[in-house]
C-alpha cells in the first residue's frame, strides 16, 4: 500500500520504519525533509521511503497517518488543506494532552475528542483512531508477549477494516470499537494515565 505519514518524530519515523519493512512504500512527510534520522530511513530502504513535504506526501498515499503532537492535529491537517485527504482514509494515533504544571486535560475539553475534531475538519476523509495507546517502537512490532489488543475506532466501516488489517499484518489482536465519539474513551485513558504518572512522580 503507498502509505503517507506525516511528521518524522518518534511515532512517525518508527511506523515509516516498519512499514517499510513490511513491503509497503512509504512516502514520509517532513516540516524539514532533510532531517538526519528521515534521510537515513531513505537510505536503509531504498525505493520504499521517500521524503517530501507534508502536502506532496499527503497527496501521494492512500492512506494517511497524522504522527504530529495531538494538540496541534487539527491545525496540521488544516494547514495541508482539506481537499488533499479527500477520499482516504486518515490514521489518527495521537493524544492531545495538555500540561500545565501539574494538570493534565486534553486540548479538546472532555465532550469531545482529537479525532472526531479532526473528522470534522477532514469530512471527505476517513478518519481513524488507532495506534494511540500503543508505544511508538512496539506499533509494526507488538512481540509474542503482547498481550493487549489494539483498539480502533472510526465512523466509515471499510476504514476501519482497512486499518485493522493492517495492525493484524504486525500481529496486532484488534478490537474494533465502532464509531469515533469512542476516541474520547482511548484519548482520556492517556491522559489519566499521564495525570497518574505526574502524580507518583510529585509524591516521590
Ligand atoms: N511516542 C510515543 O510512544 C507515542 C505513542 C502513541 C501515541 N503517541 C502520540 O503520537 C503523536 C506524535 O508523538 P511523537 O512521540 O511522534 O511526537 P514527536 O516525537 O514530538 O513528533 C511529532 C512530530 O510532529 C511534527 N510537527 C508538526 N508540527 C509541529 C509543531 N508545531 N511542533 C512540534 N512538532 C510538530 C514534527 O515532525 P516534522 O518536524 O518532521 O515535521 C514532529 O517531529 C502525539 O500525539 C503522541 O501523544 C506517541
Amino acid at each position: 500500500m503507498r502509505i503517507s505519514v506525516i511528521g518524522a518524530g518518534e511515532v512517525g519515523l518508527s511506523l515509516a520504519r516498519g512499514l517499510a519493512g513490511a513491503g509497503h512504500s512509504v512516502v514520509l512527510g517532513s516540516r524539514d525533509p532533510s532531517k538526519p534520522a528521515a534521510i537515513e530511513l531513505m537510505r536503509l530502504f531504498p525505493g520504499s521511503v521517500r521524503v517530501t513535504g507534508y502536502r506532496d506526501a499527503v497527496e501521494a498515499g492512500e492512506l494517511v497517518v497524522l504522527a504530529v503532537p495531538g494538540r496541534l492535529v487539527v491545525d496540521v491537517a488544516e494547514e495541508i488543506g482539506a481537499p488533499l485527504f479527500a477520499g482516504k482514509t486518515v490514521i489518527d494515533p495521537t493524544n492531545p494532552a495538555v500540561v500545565d504544571g501539574d494538570a493534565v486535560s486534553s486540548a479538546f475539553g472532555t465532550d469531545d475528542s482529537a479525532a472526531e475534531a479532526l473528522q470534522r475538519a477532514l469530512p471527505d476523509a476517513s478518519v481513524v483512531k488507532a495506534f494511540s495507546q500503543i508505544e511508538a517502537a512496539l506499533m509494526t512490532s507488538p512481540g509474542p508477549e503482547e498481550r493487549r489488543p489494539l483498539r480502533i475506532a472510526g465512523d466509515d466501516e471499510d476504514a476501519r477494516k482497512l486499518v485493522a488489517d493492517l495492525a493484524a499484518s504486525f500481529g496486532w489482536k484488534v478490537r474494533d470499537l465502532g464509531p469515533l465519539t469512542r476516541s474520547r474513551a482511548l484519548e482520556r485513558s492517556f491522559i489519566e494515565w499521564l495525570a497518574g504518572r505526574k502524580r507518583e512522580d510529585a509524591s516521590s
